[in-house]
């Protein structure tokens, strides 16, 4: 039976790594998921029997349990206001599955390993072809570390010819360090700067807009987000 991630499905370019990645090194490739959550980004190279391992500090995300999700009566889309207050939202509670009961479900556990660590104060020794990461780098649990220095925790776990993915947040206002701390969020051009050249950039955006998120699971009011994305090999 096939699990739904409470998350949502993940975006075309996380299916076009897969297949880049087979084009490479066939089925018999490593992938490492940091900050797999319950398993968005993981289960798609699972089911194509891929071999995976997913890092996350999240008990709920990782074992499953109650989440408390808004009760939106009415989808509205906002324009971006620099001091956008959000309605309040009433909130109901909902158990989720997690990882590892996923895996379970969908009989994967063959190809998955699922541990509890913090990825940024512990880095794994070990080396991967894929590594994937989405919007884990802000997280304030790793607030003790620069971004330059996690760019470079994500790069050290990558074998040579292999894959770095990252999806992250960027400053809405770049000159507003206060809220858009310059640990968590990355300015315009940032990025780039972390990859020296050992890595060939395949594909890189920087979004010059914020993008509005409705209320949701563990973010319970509407709220803006400016992403950013690289997908990098490691040539040398
Ligand atoms: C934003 S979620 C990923 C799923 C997501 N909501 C999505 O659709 O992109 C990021 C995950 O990274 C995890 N994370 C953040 N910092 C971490 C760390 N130091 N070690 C392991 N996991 C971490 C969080 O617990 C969270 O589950």
């Amino acid at each position: 039976m096939k699990t739904k991630s409470i998350w949502g499905n993940p975006p075309k370019r996380l299916y076009k790594l897969i297949q880049r990645a087979e084009k490479d090194f066939g089925k018999d490739f490593t992938t490492c998921i940091v900050g797999c959550s319950d398993g968005k980004f993981l289960m798609p190279f699972a089911r194509k029997g891929i071999k995976v391992i997913g890092y996350d500090i999240d008990d709920i995300a990782l074992y499953g349990g109650i989440k408390l999700f808004p009760i939106v009566p009415q989808k509205v889309k906002y324009e971006y206001q620099k001091n956008f207050k959000s309605q309040e939202y009433k909130l109901e509670e909902k158990r989720v599955l997690g990882i590892t009961e996923r895996i379970e479900i969908e009989k994967l556990n063959k190809y998955t390993e699922i541990e509890k660590l913090d990825f940024y104060k512990n880095p794994p020794k070990q080396k991967y072809d894929v590594v994937f990461t989405s919007c884990s780098l802000h997280y304030s649990i790793n607030k003790d570390f620069n971004l330059q220095e996690k760019t470079e925790m994500l790069q050290n776990i990558v074998n040579k010819n292999g894959y770095l993915y990252i999806d992250y947040m960027m400053a809405i206002e770049e000159n507003d360090y206060e809220l858009y701390p310059k640990n968590k969020f990355y300015r315009k051009g940032e990025m780039l700067k972390y990859f020296d050249d050992s890595w060939q950039i395949i594909s890189y955006k920087e979004n010059n807009k914020p993008s509005f998120e409705g209320a949701h699971v563990d973010c319970v009011k509407d709220h803006f987000h400016r992403f950013g994305y690289i997908l990098a090999k490691k040539v040398k």
